[in-house]
């Protein structure tokens, strides 16, 4: 399998492959916001189109300065990059990264961006048995022994080159790690000296959780963001990451020169200033996920895991295959996420993003129709 098909979003290869044009398809497979994208923003996107016959501002200053008013931080904290795929790709060459521990199951770009820097990749991955919630002791364990490598060793800087990967909330899990429990793995970070990497892809779905607002506390955090996700745009491709200003000074220096285009730029500036569409979309999802988890236990053969973002986890019974549920889902019209890929998901399991109420209930008599037969 190579990388590509290890996401979901795969709608221009389904699209061919059941000959129908792409918008026929129902895509629950990549955990967009089924509310976007904002008019706002498809409106400032046609606007800024003719600003292609110009350079981007290679600082996507604009965008930066929203962005510093957003979150209360600096701008000198952000660096903007071409999704933040682009910033996961180059994170772990900018720190120089040796060895980093990867709280899993997770996004597989961590793993993938590591490797190809030489990194050596060490996991911790949540159990179905505990309905994928992460243990904070297995961390501690961790750090318990990176501290007394740098120990023996007489260096307190051993621990340096070594990082943690965190997704929050996670997927394909949609668990959530608490503030709190974020926290004392953060301080325990900053005692060992190792970075900690938070992936707030989906914390849209739940802002006040999230760990920008500690930023100029730790110096070894960095937070990464995505538009792509609760905006509805992964064709723009736009993300940011945000640290303390010296750190995120190197990091730049790893991106290649425009990467993020003039029309990305305008689209991330109208997306933070339509709060009327953030919260239509947090009111919606508040009320559609519970409904539709409920829809999904109906099912026969079906195990909900608990989801804290805008889309739901299930395990399907031992002797289903999941490739033969995705298939025939597929038939109809329907993309899932198979969770085969992602390392460390034990059980076989669908990731399934919450769309409309009536894309929903038709998945839900797709499914039941399959898993009846099955
Ligand atoms: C957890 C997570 N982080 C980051 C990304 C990358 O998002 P983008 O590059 O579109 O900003 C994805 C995309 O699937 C994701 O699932």
């Amino acid at each position: 399998m190579n990388q590509h098909e290890t996401h979901g979003g795969q709608v221009y290869q389904l699209a061919k492959q059941l000959d129908r044009p792409v918008d026929a398809l129902i895509d629950f497979s990549a955990s967009l916001n089924p509310l976007g994208p904002p008019d706002s923003v498809v409106r400032a996107m046609h606007d800024a189109v003719i600003g292609c016959r110009y350079y981007p501002d290679p600082y996507s200053g604009d965008l930066r300065a929203c962005l510093a008013q957003e979150h209360g931080i600096a701008e000198e904290s952000i660096l903007v990059g071409n999704g933040s795929a682009e910033l996961i790709r180059i994170l772990p060459k900018a720190l120089a990264l040796r060895h980093a521990l990867i709280v899993g199951p997770t996004f597989s770009e961590f793993e993938n961006s590591l490797r190809l820097a030489g990194a050596r990749c060490t996991f911790v991955h949540a159990v179905s048995t505990q309905r994928y919630a992460s243990s904070l002791e297995r961390f501690s364990e961790i750090f318990e022994e990176w501290r007394f490598a740098s120990k023996k060793k007489g260096r307190k800087d051993v621990a340096k080159n070594n990082a943690v990967f965190v997704c929050n909330p996670n997927s394909p899990t949609g668990r959530r790690i608490s503030l709190r429990d974020l926290r004392q793995m953060m301080r325990q970070v900053e005692r060992v000296g190792c970075w900690m990497v938070v992936d707030e892809a989906f914390i849209d779905w739940c802002p006040s959780h999230s760990l920008i607002k500690d930023i100029s506390k730790y110096s070894r955090l960095l937070v990464l963001r995505s538009f792509t996700k609760f905006f509805a745009i992964p064709g723009i491709r736009l993300g940011y990451v945000v640290g303390e200003p010296e750190i995120i000074e190197s990091i730049r220096k790893h991106l290649p020169p425009w990467s993020v285009n003039h029309v990305a730029q305008a689209a991330g500036v109208a997306a933070l200033a339509d709060s009327r569409f953030r919260q239509r979309s947090q009111r919606f999802m508040q009320q559609e996920c519970p409904h539709f988890i409920v829809q999904l236990r109906t099912v026969p053969g079906l195990r909900v895991i608990p989801s804290k973002a805008n889309f739901v986890m299930v395990e399907v019974s031992d002797g289903l295959r999941t490739k033969h549920i995705v298939a025939r889902l597929q038939e109809q019209g329907m993309s899932v996420r198979d969770c085969q890929s992602f390392s460390g998901v034990t059980r076989p399991a669908l990731r399934i993003a919450v769309r409309l109420a009536r894309e929903n209930h038709r998945l839900v008599k797709g499914l039941t129709k399959i898993l009846q037969e099955s």
